[in-house]
């Protein structure tokens, strides 16, 4: 088959993004952060000033969203898809640990997740697409032709964020980073409006004890024995 919709759904920081864009290249198909879109809602929140003192002003966001523009483009230096939030190069913001505090609450509100979750079947409609998230499978494209939940420990999830920041010169303590996993791991698998959860049809991968490309190897083959 061609041009097929692969589904990846997990928890935070099971590397998801990573192997989702490792996966997309050999198949030479499109890789479609979903987490990003977000993350971009909740940087513009920000901006906006619609969260003082961690409430959001949800009324205000909702009659706002359609300002929102998402784009996902190309770096000419990198080669790396990068999120734009209206016209600018956000990539970087996105990542940082006050966005990922909020991301989850604003992730809840039924409006931003309809909001996204067309954008994100608009990009997927013409298949060929590696899409990452919480509810590829159950809700954006519920009859995609492959799906994988990936799961794995808590506390090796938090402390391959925590390398990840320190990689990158961000001094975080590794409690501050698991208590946001733990944190993100509730609200998104208790939120009302499609909540994470595997889908009944989506084959699980527990990658606690293998990395990124031991990981990638074992998808592939997934994919590869449904192609
Ligand atoms: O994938 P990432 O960890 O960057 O996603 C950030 C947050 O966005 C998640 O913790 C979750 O709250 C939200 N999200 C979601 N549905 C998706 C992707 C992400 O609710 N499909």
């Amino acid at each position: 088959k061609e041009n097929l919709i692969i589904a990846i759904d997990g928890f935070s920081s099971t590397g998801k993004s990573s192997m989702s864009k490792i996966i997309a290249k050999k198949l030479n198909y499109t890789h479609i952060d979903s987490g990003a879109m977000y993350r971009a809602v909740t940087l513009y929140a920000f901006q906006q000033n619609y969260i003082e003192n961690q409430t959001i002003n949800i009324p205000l966001l909702i009659a706002h969203l359609n300002e929102i523009k998402i784009e996902f483009k190309q770096d000419s230096s990198s080669q790396k898809n990068h999120t734009y939030l209206n016209g600018v190069d956000v990539e970087q913001e996105i990542r940082a640990m006050q966005i990922s505090k909020m991301v989850s609450p604003i992730s809840e509100i039924p409006a931003v997740r309809d909001y996204c979750v067309a954008l994100q079947q608009k990009m997927g409609e013409n298949g060929a697409i590696v899409m990452d998230g919480r509810d590829i499978g159950t809700t954006v494209f519920p009859n995609a032709d492959i799906k994988i939940f990936i799961t794995a420990s808590p506390e090796i999830r938090a402390k391959r964020r925590f390398l990840e920041y320190q990689q990158q010169g961000k001094e975080i303590a590794l409690e501050e980073v698991f208590a946001n996993v733990k944190e993100r791991d509730y609200i998104d698998s208790h939120r009302e409006y499609s909540p994470l959860r595997k889908a009944d049809d989506a084959i699980e991968v527990d990658n606690s004890n293998l990395n990124l490309e031991e990981t990638v190897d074992k998808v592939m083959e997934i994919v590869q024995s449904k192609m």
